[in-house]
Order: structure tokens, then sequence, then C-alpha cells
């Protein structure tokens, strides 16, 4: 069976103008997402996440490299058609109420009548926006259920993929649980999950595996437990510390779980140095 989702060598440049040159948003990503997966984008703000979606929706055109979805060439109407997306801020006309959202998406993908009543009823219910909520207008929503509405607006057309670009960011602690409980609903109804976040606690009791994205390079690839408990070595560079200041940043690292394997001048170069190991929560 194919993937739901693999890119290959997928770069994104963005042009700044006259001899500004260019900013590298996405350096040659390869990334492959099961079927069935709950895959997490993971990164710090401009790290490239949400360049990866739009290119693997097909919003924005690769610099080079491609992306398929479901086997498909990203941004043709097949591979559009696998994908649910909620982007990152989305805009909701907030004189509508959530019924009238779903109902809205629902008709931009051509659907209609008793089948599409029937559907809003469905996904209203999925995303606990049942009964009164879902006749409210969403200018009185809070921030986690207009993400849950613009969420059942994306499943309206059943897609196989839904694409969440930083559902939780913003939402309050139990609006957010609540948004992750819903994804892994959608796991156990056979769905993909593609979702992004710049908080670790946001994707690691959610997410199967996860992609690390650090300026638009992909920095660590697994499960999320291998990355949290390997253990990783970390060279770091100092000039001209006396003999205080190496005491101090030995205290420091400590203090932060690392252990100083080495202390001392390299070989070859006059900074001194050090090597630690530190468990990668705590590098934050
Ligand atoms: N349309 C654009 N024009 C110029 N630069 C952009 C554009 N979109 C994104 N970037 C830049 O690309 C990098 C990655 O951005 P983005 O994918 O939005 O990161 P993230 O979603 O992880 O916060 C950032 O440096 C951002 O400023
Ligand atoms: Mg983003």
């Amino acid at each position: 069976m194919t993937s739901a989702v693999r890119t290959q060598g997928l770069r994104k440049e963005f042009p700044l103008g006259w001899f500004r040159g260019r900013v590298l948003a996405l350096e040659s990503l390869e990334m492959e997402v099961k079927r069935g997966e709950v895959f997490g984008l993971l990164g710090p703000n401009g790290s490239g996440k949400s360049t990866a979606m739009k290119l693997i929706l097909g919003l924005l055109r690769p610099t080079a490299g491609n992306a398929e979805v479901c086997g498909y060439r990203a941004g043709t109407i097949s591979a559009r058609r696998q994908i649910g997306f909620l982007p990152e801020n989305p805009y909701f006309p907030t004189f509508l109420s959530g019924a009238e959202l779903v109902r809205y998406y629902g008709k931009l993908s051509g659907m209609g009548g008793a089948r599409l009543e029937a559907r809003v009823v469905e996904l209203l219910e999925l995303v606990r926006l049942g009964g009164e909520a879902g006749k409210r207008s969403l200018r009185t929503y809070s921030k986690g259920m207009l993400q849950r509405a613009g969420l059942a607006g994306a499943l309206v057309g059943d897609p196989e993929i839904l694409m969440l670009d930083e559902p939780t960011a913003g939402v309050d602690p139990a609006g957010s649980r609540e948004i992750r409980d819903l994804i892994l609903e959608l796991k156990a109804r056979g769905k993909t999950v593609i979702f992004s976040s710049h908080l670790l606690e946001q994707v690691e009791d959610v997410a199967d595996r996860v992609i690390i994205l650090h300026r638009g390079q992909k920095l660590r690839e697994g499960r999320l437990e291998e990355l949290l408990t390997k253990k990783s070595e970390w060279e770091v560079k100092v000039h001209g510390l006396k003999e205080d200041g190496r005491k101090e940043l030995r205290a420091w690292l400590e203090n932060r779980g690392a252990q100083v394997m080495r202390e001392g001048a390299p070989r070859d170069r006059l900074e001194d140095y050090f090597l630690r190991s530190l468990p990668e929560e705590k590098r934050r």
C-alpha cells in the first residue's frame, strides 16, 4: 500500500526581493507518513512546519524535490481530495454558527441536501459541539471551540488524511487536551493525522512518530520516546574561559542533567571545550 505522504528532497526557498537574497524555509526534507499514523512535526517558530504542510497540500510550489499524497502528486485534484486541512490561525466568518460553518465547508466540497445535514450533525457531535453549542455564533466560541469547529469543517468530505497546523496553539490546557483526544479518536477511526506544534508536550502523548525541524532542516526523526531517552553527545566550544568560568560552565551543564565527559583543549585548537550528554527534554 502506498504511504499517506511521502516527500523526497523537498525544498522551498522564498525570495526576499531585489538583492536581498532568499530565505531557505525547508531544506531537502525526506518524510514518510504511513497510513493510520499520527505524525507530529515539531519545531520552534520559523522552522519550516507550515511550509512543509503547504507544500504537501500543493498550496506552495517546491523549489526542488517532490511530495506525494496517497501516491498522487501533491497539488493535483486527486491528492487534494485526500486531505482535510486546518490552517494555522484560520479565518472564520464569525457571524456564522458552528453548524453553518461546517455546512459551508460541505457545500464547497460539493455536498448538499439531507446527506449534508446528517453529516453536519454527526461531525458536530464528534467534535463535541453537538446540540446548542453548534447553533451558537462563532463569535461566542473559545479558541478551542473554534479549532474544533474548523476540524469538523476539515472532516466534511471524509478525507483519509487530516493535516492540522498548530491545532493547540493558544488553546487553554483543557481545550488542548480535548483536541489531542480528538486526534486519537480520528486515528481509532483509521485516519492519518499530521499535525504540527512548537511545544513538545503537545505532541508527546499523541504522535506515533515525529520529525523535529530546526531552521528548515530535519534534526531528528522517530518515535518520540526513543528520541527522549536516547542520550546524545554535544560538544560545547568556548573561547578564552578562565578557571572560574570553566567551573561555572561545568556546574551549569551538570545542573541540567548533563554528564561532562571530557574537558580541556582539543589537539589543534585553542578553545576549551566540554563534551556533554544531555537528555533531550532538558535541553530547551
Ligand atoms: N511567504 C513567505 N515569504 C518569505 N518567507 C517566508 C514565507 N513563508 C515562510 N517564510 C519563512 O520561512 C521560514 C519557515 O517558516 P514557516 O514554515 O512558517 O515556519 P513554522 O511554521 O515552523 O513557524 C521562516 O523563516 C519564515 O520567515
Ligand atoms: Mg507555522
